[in-house]
């Protein structure tokens, strides 16, 4: 039985660069399959403050990570984009986890961060010689039913670090730090705590969720297999819809 009927959110994809074509064909894939229609969910590309400021939650897709961080830069999105990962569901993929990273270990020159996740990462972190490998992981334990997805990692990053926060000019939160007498102040991207989701054999991170926040160093919209997104989606956005007025009364079901 479906009953109702939200037709209040808008998933935007960051489309300034990478893969954004290939999330938004997932996301539909995944509503068609997960049957989420009911929902009314809307994937559009973002390009623009205007675009941005529509959404309710945001992918930041695959890609190169330089390329997007300029690119954000000169188009005026950064600072929308920091101020939107401190409201609002977020999901990078590859490049998208390191740009929503606090550091980046071996970033180029001028790359920006925007400080979504408190963690630092390395990027292209497996070496030349696995560039590009796929792995079936069970990610059962956060996502129940992926027992098998079939994870590609494309000159992948990993998380190095976690909690780690940054260095702020603002006073934001009681963590300070007193170094040589000079107090720093450090900003946490979120009350909660980063939380590892997914290690590879040997202890590398791949998979980060801080509260509202996710981070995945493989690319789910390569895989063939769109029940990934359809996770993102159950737990990430639709937990965030308001029911509409007229329906708060009504009882209803979702499958
Ligand atoms: C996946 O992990 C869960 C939880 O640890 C376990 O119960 C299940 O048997 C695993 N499935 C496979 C296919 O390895």
């Amino acid at each position: 039985m479906q009953s109702v009927y939200f037709d209040n959110m808008i998933v935007g994809v960051l489309a300034l660069q990478g893969a954004f074509v290939e999330h938004i064909r997932y996301f539909h894939d995944a509503v068609k399959e997960g049957k989420l229609t009911h929902y009314g969910i809307k994937f559009v590309e973002v390009k623009t403050v205007e675009q941005l400021r529509k959404c309710h939650a945001l992918v930041i897709p695959g890609g190169e990570s330089t390329s997007i961080s300029y690119i954000a830069e000169r188009t005026g999105l950064l600072g929308e984009l920091r101020d939107f990962c401190s409201r609002k569901p977020v999901w990078g993929t590859c490049a998208g986890l390191i740009f929503l990273s606090n550091q980046i270990e071996n970033g180029n020159p001028g790359q920006k961060c925007l400080g979504g996740l408190d963690i630092s990462v390395v990027r292209n972190a497996f070496g030349r010689q696995s560039d590009l490998f796929q792995q079936s992981c069970n990610f059962s334990l956060f996502a129940r039913g992926l027992s098998h997805f079939r994870a590609v990692f494309i000159r992948a990053p990993v998380v190095n670090e976690i909690n780690v926060l940054q260095p702020s000019r603002e006073v934001v939160g009681p963590a300070t730090l007193s170094a040589n007498g000079i107090t720093v102040n450090f900003a946490a991207a979120s009350e909660e705590p980063v939380k590892v989701l997914y290690a590879l054999k040997g202890g590398l991170v791949v998979a980060v969720r801080q509260g509202k926040t996710l981070g995945t160093s493989f690319h789910p919209e390569l895989s063939g297999d769109s029940s990934f997104h359809g996770w993102f989606l159950k737990e990430f956005v639709i937990p965030g819809a308001r029911i509409p007025a007229q329906c708060q009364s009504q009882t209803w079901q979702v499958e």
